[in-house]
Formats: structure tokens, C-alpha cells, sequence
């Protein structure tokens, strides 16, 4: 079985306390348990994690490269600086999609420039928690190659 990793980036821990009127009232809980009843639907086997620092998000898709085949991540802020998680997913080669809870382009002008998206797969930006599931969607979509 195809394997996904979903990595949940710094302070979406806090989800459902967050930002509520950017976020929404969804847990970090509550979006992990949708992407389970969807690995299920899928036959994908999926593992989330949850990392606050940056080098343990460079740390996590290090280790991703032999146990996983594709990764679904959510670098928040780091998106927007974090030369150093463009190069880990740069450099063990797995297809990623980047999604984002809210639209980064309607955002403050900082958040429109993502330094991860050049290396990802795609992006998926601005549909609540349904942007993680249609990351999963893409992720084993392109893991299952074209399709006519
Ligand atoms: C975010 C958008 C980022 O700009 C922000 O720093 C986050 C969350 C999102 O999911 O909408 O932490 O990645």
C-alpha cells in the first residue's frame, strides 16, 4: 500500500483556538480524523505529524525519504522563508503538495510569496480543512499516475 506522510507545520496545534475567524473552529484532531476516513476510502496508508520547529520539519522529510511516497505538508509560516524546508523536499525527491487552510493570496502581502511551492507538485490554497483532503486526492493521484 502507497504510504503518505502529512506534515502539519508550526502552530496548527492551536487550530480551533486559532485565529477562528481565519482558520476556522476545527481541530488539528478533527482534520487528522478526515484524512483518515479518506486514506481509508483511498487504500492509502497515511501517518500525521504535527512539528513547531523548522529543523524538525527538515528532519521529518529526511526520514520520509525510504518509509513514504509522497508527502502532504502545510509548512505555515515557514511557507514564506524557509529556504531550508524547500531544499529537504528538493532533495529527497518525493512528489509534495502544499496546502494551506486559508487563501495565501487574499492574505497580508507577505503571505503571497510561498519558497515552497516552486518544488512542490502543487499547491492547494484556501478551502478550510477540505484543502488538506484535496491534497491527499493529489497526492495519490499523481502516485497513480495519468489516468485517460
Ligand atoms: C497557513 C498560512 C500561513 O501564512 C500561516 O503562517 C499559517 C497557516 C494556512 O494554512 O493557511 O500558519 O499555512
Amino acid at each position: 500500500m502507497k504510504k503518505v506522510l502529512v506534515i502539519h507545520g508550526p502552530n496548527l496545534n492551536l487550530l480551533g483556538q486559532r485565529q477562528v475567524e481565519v482558520y476556522g473552529s476545527i481541530t488539528l484532531e478533527g482534520i487528522n480524523q478526515l484524512l483518515s476516513g479518506l486514506a481509508r476510502e483511498l487504500k492509502v496508508e497515511i501517518e500525521t505529524v504535527q512539528l513547531n520547529s523548522e529543523g524538525e520539519i527538515v528532519e521529518s522529510i529526511h526520514n520520509a525519504k525510504d518509509r513514504f511516497n509522497a508527502i502532504v505538508i502545510n509548512p505555515g509560516a515557514y511557507t514564506h522563508y524557509s529556504v531550508a524546508v524547500r531544499d529537504a523536499i528538493a532533495s529527497v525527491g518525493l512528489p509534495a503538495v502544499e496546502v494551506h487552510l486559508s487563501n495565501i493570496y487574499a492574505r497580508e502581502e507577505f503571505r503571497h510569496q510561498s519558497v515552497i511551492a516552486g518544488v512542490a507538485a502543487g499547491q492547494i490554497s484556501g478551502f478550510g480543512p477540505q484543502s488538506y483532503l484535496l491534497g491527499l486526492r493529489a497526492a495519490v493521484a499523481l502516485l497513480e499516475g495519468p489516468k485517460k
